[in-house]
């Protein structure tokens, strides 16, 4: 298969800059996989918003004379398991465009320190990016799929505003301007995640009785959060949303032994949350993989949502975003042929 559709960059380096996307519907599972280009095709579909505040830039190069390829992440060069995700990615890209080079990439993450949150999206999506375009390939749906070989949730980011994500490549659902809301990130714990989201998910399917039911009814939760996106339903989106966030977490807290990223502030945001709409103000809460809380709201009431998570305890800091948007790569894709 031929994806090139624009000249080869091999005189310069690319750069590529891919923003953090928030799942509002989950992903948790994967579809089995029988060849390294199958890697994390999702077991459910998911729906997420691409954040403006939170973002890689990852510069690639070609480095014929190297024997293999070189990744920094933030000054540090990756080794092991991190260097073997970016290198499945890597190894793709020359697949497609029929090259051998080795590469030569170095990432930065422009995420506040200490923010709690993973960044292996956005970093996948701007390594996929900026690889695919010094091999040629600038079709956003290839690189898509590309990016999830990396990290599944990374397929959304190569996307702005709200995107869906449900077979092997995500596609946009509504523009970054769509919808006048914000997200803010309340976080209650920096530290690494006790058990990273790929190896919980896996560990969700083997061992939860419930995965086969979360499997089951997520098609109806995400037909409903696409339905609330497209109509600017905020409540019918909120409820998708925090529908889908518990299922997912309930799935893994019914693994053996039982996965539970929440902490007692957590929970103690979600009541927070819970109160502020019982005193008419829009906002609902999501989690991942980890006890950081996101609350969706109006961008009209952030400062009210703003000051009740501030005073919660045990919260850390606030990261307030607005919806982010596509992967920008330079030299871009209008050098195509
Ligand atoms: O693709 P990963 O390994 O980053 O997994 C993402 C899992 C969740 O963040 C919990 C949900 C999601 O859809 O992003």
């Amino acid at each position: 298969m031929t994806v090139a559709t624009a000249s080869l960059v091999l005189d310069r380096a690319v750069t590529a800059r891919a923003h953090v996307n928030i799942a509002l519907i989950k992903y948790w599972g994967k579809a089995p996989a029988r060849r390294p280009e199958d890697a994390n095709l999702p077991a459910v579909p998911s729906l997420s918003l691409t954040l403006d505040a939170l973002y890689t830039e990852s510069r690639v190069r070609f480095a014929p004379d190297a024997r293999a390829d070189r990744v920094v992440l933030d000054g540090r060069e990756l080794q092991g398991k991190e260097l073997s995700r970016a290198v499945a990615v890597l190894d793709r890209v020359r697949a497609l465009a029929e090259l051998a080079a080795p590469f030569e990439v170095d990432s930065v993450n422009h995420v506040p320190t200490a923010a709690g949150l993973a960044s292996s999206a956005s970093g996948m999506a701007a390594l996929a990016a900026a690889a695919a375009r010094a091999a040629g390939i600038v079709d956003p749906t290839t690189v898509s799929a590309l990016a999830r070989i990396g990290s599944g949730s990374a397929a959304r980011s190569v996307f702005g505003g709200w995107v869906a994500w449900d077979g092997p490549a995500a596609r946009p659902v509504a523009p970054v301007d769509h919808w006048d809301l914000a997200l803010l990130v309340a976080v209650v714990d920096a530290g690494p995640k006790a058990i990273g989201s790929r190896d919980a998910m896996n560990h969700t399917a083997r061992t939860s009785p419930y995965y086969g039911e979360w499997v089951q009814q997520a098609g109806a939760t995400f037909d409903a959060g696409c339905a609330a996106v497209a109509a600017r339903d905020f409540e019918a989106l909120v409820r998708a949303m925090e529908v889908s966030t518990m299922r997912m977490h309930a799935s893994a807290m019914a693994a053996d032994p039982p996965v539970l990223y929440w902490q007692a502030a957590s929970v103690g945001l979600m009541r927070v949350v819970e109160r502020l709409r019982a005193d008419g103000v829009p906002c609902g809460w999501t989690m991942d993989a980890g006890p950081n809380v996101k609350v969706l709201c109006p961008a009209s009431a952030v400062e009210t949502v703003r000051a009740a998570l501030a005073a919660a305890p045990g919260v850390e800091r606030i990261i307030v975003s607005r919806p982010g948007p596509a992967v920008w790569v330079e030299p871009g894709p209008m050098e195509a042929k």
